[in-house]
């Protein structure tokens, strides 16, 4: 199963759910790979550390490959590393993806994510995808190679009404490019159960028949911790609330 987590929207939580239900299902021991297609790399600093400063080849070489045609180009599995944890693998971003998107934008390469994910056949039983706050080629080249969309939301108001242009963008995709593609649900972040407003931006979500997920994720300090030390919460407090929540939202996510 190949997830895309995405919002056009910065600082809705993409990196921190993306990297947290991936180690979470490594740790339950399913084999797990997180593409990182941000330039910030956030997701790959806070599954590798300071490894990331070791000039690994990940997504921005692999795109690179394919603006230099030729009849052999590398394994995937070439752009892709180990984490320390295990079953945990990441295939890393770097800022040379922003230098990279014109190129690769104007030269049609909008499959490529999707080939060299096929191309890996069942060595994963979970892939998910990080992508930068914007509907640029990286987050479209997500939405074709997944076959499932976790939308993060942060409880504000105007991102609610932004809700609508974004899933009408995914529809498109799905049309388009990407049958297989099915908006999985809504991930509700930083959700502060004693504050009105939050909590009725949320019920007019689920008012609206939006497919907004249990349980939602709460507001906590701890994830800042668990970002300086690189440690995903399930390693680093796996009895914290927050914690707790995100392992229930994995279940959910798998049917369990
Ligand atoms: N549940 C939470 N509780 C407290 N802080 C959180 C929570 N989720 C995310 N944050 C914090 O909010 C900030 C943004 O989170 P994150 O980087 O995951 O968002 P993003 O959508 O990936 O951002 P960007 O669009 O820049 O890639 C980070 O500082 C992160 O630590
Ligand atoms: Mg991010």
């Amino acid at each position: 199963m190949r997830r895309v987590v995405f919002n056009q929207k910065g600082g809705v939580g993409k990196s921190t759910i993306t990297s947290n239900l991936a180690a979470i299902g490594a740790e339950r021991g399913l084999r797990t790979l997180v593409v990182d297609l941000d330039a910030q790399g956030n997701s790959s600093r806070y599954l590798l550390g300071d490894a990331v400063e070791q000039g690994l080849a990940g997504a921005a070489e692999f795109f690179d490959t394919t603006l230099k045609f030729t009849l052999r180009n590398p394994a995937t599995s070439e752009f892709i590393v180990e984490s320390p944890w295990e079953n945990l693998h990441v295939m890393p971003a770097s800022p040379l993806l922003e230098e990279l998107h014109s190129k690769l934008e104007s030269r049609y390469k909008i499959y490529k994510l999707r080939d060299a994910l096929n191309e890996l056949g069942d060595t994963y039983d979970l892939v998910w995808i990080d992508t930068p706050p914007a509907l640029n080629f990286y987050t479209r080249s997500a939405l074709i190679a997944a076959q499932a969309c976790l939308i993060p939301f942060d409880c504000d108001d105007f991102s609610r009404r932004a809700l609508y242009g974004l899933l009408d963008s995914v529809k498109e995709i799905q049309a388009d490019h990407n049958r297989d593609l099915a908006v999985e649900g809504i991930v509700v972040n930083q959700f502060q159960p004693r504050a009105a407003l939050p909590k009725r931006t949320v019920q007019e979500l689920v008012d609206e028949g939006l497919p907004v997920l249990q349980p939602y994720l709460s507001a906590s300090v701890k994830i800042k911790e668990s970002h300086e030390l690189s440690r995903p919460m399930i390693h680093l407090d796996p009895r914290h609330k927050l914690t707790q929540e995100f392992v229930a939202l994995f279940d959910a996510l798998q049917g369990n």
